[in-house]
């Protein structure tokens, strides 16, 4: 899935924030699924959908790479498709190892569609 459009958010000419389109709400995964959304640059956003509600994950597992986009949901968490670390869909944290988590990045819907905060 790739996304198609952003939104920049500048102050006194900088930017602070990018709202990146990842797809439109029909395209987004269903209840209980993993997805990999590519936005600009090739850069890989894990997004998940944990009991109705979507949340952007970083796509990079911490241990050797794994693309979590690539995993399932196992109750609240995110398995990571190459060892199974876990880490919970709305926190990052790791459920296993302990200690260990991913970014979670701000996401929202507006007018149909599922968009990002960037950095
Ligand atoms: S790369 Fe994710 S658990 Fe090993």
């Amino acid at each position: 899935m790739k996304a198609v459009g952003q939104i920049t958010i500048k102050r006194r000419g900088e930017i602070v924030a990018k709202w990146v389109r990842l797809c439109g709400v029909p395209e987004a995964p269903g209840p209980g699924a993993v997805t990999e959304v590519e936005v600009e640059g090739g850069v890989a956003i894990c997004v998940a959908n944990l009991n109705g509600e979507l949340s952007a994950l970083d796509n990079v597992c911490p241990h050797r790479h794994g693309p979590l986009g690539q995993g399932w949901l196992e109750g609240d968490c995110v398995v990571c498709p190459w060892h199974s670390w876990m880490f919970h869909a709305k926190t990052g944290a790791a459920e296993f190892p302990e200690g260990e988590r991913v970014a979670v990045f701000p996401l929202k819907i507006e007018g149909g569609d599922v968009l990002v905060e960037i950095e």
